[in-house]
């Protein structure tokens, strides 16, 4: 069963820690709570399991509760939005867009130009350029456009460069690359800005991490992210998958290295697809001091992430050890931050620790603010943003049933909501007892409560 911030939990991430004082979770943290206050994304897939409804009911609870970023596993991919030709499949992908809004995620979409998972009905046309263009602009316009102003991010093109020592495109196997050339990434690009000019355009893939030495994947990344920029090609942002295993030590500080060098291009980098995987076979034989360097690994990257000012998102490629591509598909496994039974493990702790080891104060974000505080507006308006997300006065408590708010603790309260991107919603003053919030569409909210000096701030949905 769950159980989320126990007491073991502390005394795990103090032993990890060794000399590093931390302090204990509070039964309100998550790694949400943390991550919002630093104006960070933490995200975690979406199994395939969960779109077919076929996840144990913790899968849910946890994953809304401690991320704020989400991304299908499989449901947005191309064999899954066109399945055959001008036919588009929305359905899994408009439920996982709900649940997002639902419960004020952001929403990574992934992916558009990909070699793998690409439907029969596409390699027809191998070898053909202009019958290839024409449909990947077509699917790029299509899907792009189905979600536009839903989906905060895309992959753009996923993992196109090859696997040999010295890199460059991958030749062999790329419908698209064999048929059209390097044009195809730079006219994804183009095509999904058009479709979507607020969104966030990423080129994502593996062995990122692996670092910037001669020949390598991430050197030649970041001369074509150097060349799409010159070009004035819309990249804003470099995905590192990072699927990696316990003996790889150095992986953090590379991620670090790159970090550096995108900044210097006004680039992101985002952590897209996190797992630290032990090899397969040691399943059985793994103990305490296992786990607990698995959630040293898992600290570094959070302390990266938090240390760069241009990272924005970390993603795991799953939540709990019952469901990873891990075990099936890459000879690994137990490489997530909740065991088969959704116990935390030592990774999470190391995690949470992490956040904590970074006061919101020191920590820089790549996003505007609003995306995380609803504005002070109206009366007794000059708080600090960070004011009016804490809970300044416990005697207060809000509740929502339906649409009626109900208030207690207050004489004559100021109920403001918002929503999550911080736009003003509804207002109302001389509030005792209970308010209807009446024309709001369902969706998850910020409300902000205020009676004299005393404020309260918390979510609700409105279902
Ligand atoms: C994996 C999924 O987890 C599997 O369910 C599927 O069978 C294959 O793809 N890099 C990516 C992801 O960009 O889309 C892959 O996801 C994992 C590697």
């Amino acid at each position: 069963m769950k159980k989320p911030f126990t007491l073991t939990g502390v005394a795990l991430a103090t032993t990890l820690l060794g000399t590093t004082a931390i302090n204990s979770f509070a039964a309100d943290e998550t790694l949400r709570s943390l991550a919002e206050e630093r104006h960070r994304y933490i995200g975690a897939i979406l199994n395939s399991e969960w779109f077919y409804g076929n996840i144990e009911a913790e899968f849910e609870q946890i994953h809304k509760t401690q991320f704020n970023a989400v991304v299908a596993e499989n449901e947005m991919k191309f064999d899954a939005t066109e399945p055959n030709e001008n036919t588009f499949s929305y359905d899994k992908g408009d439920k996982m867009v709900k649940y997002a809004q639902e419960n004020g995620m952001r929403v990574r979409g992934h992916a558009l130009a990909w070699h793998s998972q690409v439907p029969y009905w596409v390699n027809s046309y191998s070898g053909q350029k202009e019958q290839l263009l024409a449909v990947l602009k077509n699917h790029i316009e299509n899907v792009v456009g189905h979600w536009k102003g839903q989906i905060a991010e895309w992959d753009v093109v996923n993992e196109a460069v090859n696997d040999d020592n010295n890199h460059g495109w991958r030749s062999n196997g790329s419908v698209w690359f064999e048929g059209i050339g390097a044009e195809f990434l730079d006219s994804a690009f183009v095509w999904a800005h058009a479709a979507d000019p607020d969104a966030e355009l990423c080129y994502n893939d593996y062995a990122i991490e692996w670092g910037l030495g001669n020949g390598s994947k991430a050197g030649f990344v970041l001369d074509q992210v150097k060349r799409w920029k010159a070009n004035n090609i819309p990249i804003t942002c470099v995905g590192t998958q990072t699927h990696i295993e316990i003996s790889h030590e150095t992986t953090p500080q590379n991620v670090r290295a790159f970090a550096k060098e995108l900044a210097k291009l006004d680039v992101k980098l985002n952590i897209t697809e996190l797992d630290i995987g032990f090899p397969q076979g040691s399943a059985g034989s793994l103990g305490q001091s296992d786990y607990e360097k698995q959630g040293h690994l898992y600290r570094q990257f959070m302390d990266v992430f938090l240390e760069e000012p241009n990272m924005g998102e970390f993603v795991i490629w799953g939540l709990t050890d019952a469901h990873s591509w891990l075990d099936g598909q890459q000879g690994k496994t137990q490489g997530l931050l909740w065991d088969k039974q959704y116990n935390p493990k030592p990774a999470f702790d190391s995690v949470m620790a992490s956040l904590k080891a970074h006061p919101a104060s020191q920590v820089k974000s790549p996003y505007p603010s609003s995306q995380f505080n609803p504005p002070c507006e109206g009366d007794g308006c000059g708080d600090s943003p960070e004011a009016i997300v804490s809970i300044t006065a416990n005697k207060l408590s809000a509740q929502i049933n339906g649409r009626t708010l109900s208030i207690a603790g207050a004489k004559s309260a100021k109920i403001d909501v918002f929503d999550m991107q911080g736009r003003p919603v509804f207002s109302m003053k001389g509030v005792k007892g209970a308010v209807e919030l009446q024309g709001l569409p369902k969706g998850l909210y910020m409300v902000r409560v205020r009676d004299g000096s005393a404020s309260l701030t918390k979510r609700i949905v409105i279902r």
